[in-house]
């Protein structure tokens, strides 16, 4: 990355769709993944390896990795399709498909692979979100890490972690001590993590909050190299904090196309930052994201008017109405 270029990960297909209380068929999330391959994103989180019973909208993933693997939807760019992983099984479930279609996850950067298959994994900054989102302690969550990323390297699987509720949590409320979301950081970029995605789960964050946030990760030796930013919209705050993450020096921010989203254990909060605003605010700064913004507000518009939502996206509704 360049220091004016930006990447996005798109999690609109897995944060995005996985609260949504209405069963969404298999062909639209492929729909929507093949549009979102065309807008010149670089990362799509694609779906999640957990029990349908924890979240039943994301029971379709296994056919998702089967499709990207056989027929990866046309794109003018390298594409790496992320699947979330909560504890080793959900890993086991993802490489036993790759096996029996022969696929290997390829590496970023290999001109030969117009795909790669990447995992994420998470952890959390509270005691009881960590309860509540993975029915164990944040000690126990990260004795999960190890085997997923051993299996992960063996099988060349590039990892990122996330933290959530790094700036507030559902239960024990907005002052998540920084300290704590640096040491969790730091323990998964030592496990092996190749990048951590630190996550505002409630959106509780403020500016001031998450400066102080990433100054405490810059003062325990975390490289911006290695981080990403992840701001759930619930209270505005997301592009005033981005822009904060942007001067700190992040440069990999996540978010939803139509601001899709939720978190089935955070009660009250809504979508990611939507795609479209988050790139009018990126380019308006000179920076760069390879995204076509036109496009990108269509699909917004189209997914909202699948799920029979309204479009969250203020930005993809004054393009698309210009
Ligand atoms: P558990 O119930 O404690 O698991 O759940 P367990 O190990 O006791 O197993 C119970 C049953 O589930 C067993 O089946 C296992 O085989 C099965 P049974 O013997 O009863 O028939 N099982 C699985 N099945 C499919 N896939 C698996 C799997 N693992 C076990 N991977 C567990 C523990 C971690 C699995 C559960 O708590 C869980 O799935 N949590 C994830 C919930 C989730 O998806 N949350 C949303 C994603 S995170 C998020 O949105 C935050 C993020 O956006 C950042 C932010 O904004 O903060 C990333
Ligand atoms: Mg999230």
């Amino acid at each position: 990355l360049t220091a004016d270029h930006v990447r996005i990960v798109e999690v609109g297909p897995r944060d995005g769709l996985q609260n949504e209380k209405k069963s969404i068929s298999l062909e639209t999330k492929l729909e929507l993944i093949s549009k979102l391959a065309k807008t010149g994103l670089t990362t799509i989180e694609a779906g999640s390896f957990v029990p349908a019973k924890w979240v039943p909208q994301m029971a379709s993933t296994s056919e998702i990795l089967q499709h990207l693997i056989k027929k990866p939807p046309h794109s003018d760019n390298q594409i790496a399709y992320n699947y979330l992983v909560p504890n080793i099984k959900g890993l086991e479930d993802l490489v036993k498909i790759m096996d029996a279609e022969g696929a290997t996850a390829g590496s970023k950067g290999d001109p030969e692979f117009s795909t790669t298959t990447e995992i994420s994994l998470f952890a959390a900054a509270t005691e009881a979100f960590s309860k509540a989102n993975t029915n164990c302690t944040i000690a126990e969550s990260l004795e999960r890490v190890r085997p997923i990323v051993a299996l992960a390297k063996e099988k060349h699987i590039r990892v990122r972690g996330y933290v959530s509720v790094a700036l507030g949590c559902p239960y024990e409320g907005p002052n998540v001590a920084p300290s704590k979301v640096a040491d969790i950081t730091a323990t998964l970029l030592e496990m092996g993590a190749d990048e951590v995605s630190v996550a505002d789960t409630t959106g509780m964050g403020t500016a001031p909050r998450t400066l102080e946030l990433l100054k405490a990760l810059s003062a325990a030796g975390i490289a911006n190299s290695d981080l990403a930013l992840h701001f759930h919209d619930t209270y505005g705050q997301a592009l005033v904090n981005t822009v904060v993450g942007l001067e700190h020096g992040v440069r990999i921010f996540d978010s939803s196309v139509g601001g899709l989203g939720g978190c089935p254990y955070s009660k009250g909060a809504t979508g990611n930052v939507a795609t479209e605003d988050l790139v009018h605010t990126l380019h308006s700064l000179g920076m760069h994201t390879g995204i076509d913004l036109e496009e990108m507000s269509r699909i917004g518009s189209w997914i909202s008017d699948q799920l029979g939502r309204a479009n969250d996206s203020r930005v993809g509704k004054a393009t698309l109405a210009r």
